[in-house]
């Protein structure tokens, strides 16, 4: 288990190193919205930029700004949690980005042309200004989704031929990251990619059934276990064909007792059931807050470098080490390898991670090397690479 202060330092280092934008996905309740407020109350504690003089944290201040694009569907209810941002963090931009429903790859291309023109106007402006981060590319530094709808309906596909929760959880975030892949690679951390939903939760995999169509097929342990694999392997695809541009975390968050326990599509009795138990729950969960300081953690460079960026080893391809010996134990900055996590293809610090709810790597390696045998993960990557394009030219996927 990675200590919470631990958690608290690298998340404190993090704002204190450069000027950041990000960008969030699913923050409007939950735990998007929690790893949002940790990163403006983190910001608003430890930069200048806090409006209220120096940070009343560790003493340690710099004058780095912070922009983050806040996507919703809810106008209202989004501008509520950037006043609460603006509270925390006083000198901070936070945008509001109108979307639909994110299970549509066609809505999620329109976001995303949003956010590279707002971003470019947002850069230009800051230069002219010359505030903080002034002169800064147009960039995103941190991209973080949790967009999901925790339903217990059947199988339901949209109209772009993708089920609509397997497009929410994998579909339209893996969409998020190449859309905005050149606003990425413009990040000089590197950009950091955080996907919340269930990394090391892998069970079946159905590699001629991918979007469970056949009758039977679909259910929730099956969606999540496709969603999983899917994940792992695309977000290694990204790191390696972005060596030193991004570090791509895939996390299961643990139990957190969000909104999604209240969904409107979770049974009534399931909802009243919940309610009942919240005070029981409560010992052995993680509190909102904490999940979302834990959620900002896995954007640490120290911790989760992208591939090749000469943290782990100095060569594009650093040596394998076992998941146990990977623990995070020092100061940031501290340049001890013991630091880097190890990637979920086993390579120290080869940029694309599963982390579980303790905040340390997850790997399920007798599953995954089966498949990686097989060559499973060029097939599930080509696969998604050709959803992506027939659902722009023709609107529909059938593969
Ligand atoms: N909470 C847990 O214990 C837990 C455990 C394991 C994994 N997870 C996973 O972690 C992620 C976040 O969970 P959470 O508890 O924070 O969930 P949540 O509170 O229900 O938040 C879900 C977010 O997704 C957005 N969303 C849902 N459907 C959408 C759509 N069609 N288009 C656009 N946005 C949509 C919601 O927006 P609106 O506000 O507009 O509805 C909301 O911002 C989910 O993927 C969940 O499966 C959660």
């Amino acid at each position: 288990m990675v200590k919470l202060d631990l958690v608290r330092s690298y998340n404190a280092a993090l704002v204190q190193t450069q000027s950041l934008v990000a960008v969030f996905v699913g923050a409007t309740s939950g735990i998007g919205r929690a790893t949002l407020y940790a990163l403006a109350k983190v910001h608003g504690e430890h930069t200048k930029n806090n409006g209220q003089g120096n940070g009343q944290g560790n003493g340690q201040s710099n004058a780095q700004s912070l922009r983050a694009y806040v996507v919703g569907r809810k106008r209202a209810a989004v501008e509520a949690i950037i006043s609460e941002c603006e509270r925390l963090c006083p000198a901070g931009r936070f945008v509001f980005v109108q979307a639909h429903d994110l299970s549509l790859l066609e809505e999620v291309d329109r976001v995303c042309a949003d956010i590279t023109r707002m971003e470019h106007d947002e850069a230009a402006a800051e230069a002219e200004a010359e505030t903080a981060g002034g002169g800064a590319p147009a960039r995103v530094d941190l991209l973080c989704m949790s967009q999901g709808d925790f339903t217990f309906e059947p199988r339901k596909d949209t109209t772009e031929g993708l089920e609509f929760r397997i497009s929410l959880l994998y579909y339209s975030r893996m969409k998020f990251a190449v859309n905005l892949l050149p606003l990425l690679r413009a990040s000089s951390l590197p950009a950091h990619i955080i996907s919340v939903f269930g990394a090391g939760k892998e069970g079946q995999l159905d590699v001629d059934d991918l979007l469970l169509r056949s009758g039977g097929h679909f259910s929730m342990a099956s969606m999540r276990s496709h969603v999983v694999y899917m994940t792992t392997f695309f977000m290694e695809y990204l790191a390696a064909q972005n060596p030193g541009h991004l570090s791509l975390v895939h996390v299961f968050p643990g139990l957190i007792m969000t909104e999604a326990f209240q969904n409107l599509g979770v049974p009534a009795w399931a909802r009243l059931l919940w309610s009942l138990l919240a005070p029981v729950t409560s010992w052995f969960t993680t509190p909102v807050a904490e999940c979302g300081e834990r959620m900002l953690f896995l954007a640490s460079p120290q911790r989760f470098p992208a591939r090749g960026s000469g943290q782990a080893s100095g060569d594009m391809d650093p040596p394998r080490v076992s998941s146990a010996s990977a623990g995070a134990g020092a100061k940031p900055g501290a340049s001890n390898p013991i630091d880097i996590a190890t990637g979920s293809d086993g390579i120290l610090g080869s940029g694309a991670y599963a982390v579980g709810s303790d905040g340390e790597t997850v790997r399920n390696e007798q599953a995954y090397e089966k498949h990686r045998a097989q060559g499973v993960g060029e097939k599930l990557v080509a696969h998604t690479l050709k959803a992506f394009e027939d659902i722009k030219a023709s609107k529909v996927f059938t593969g």
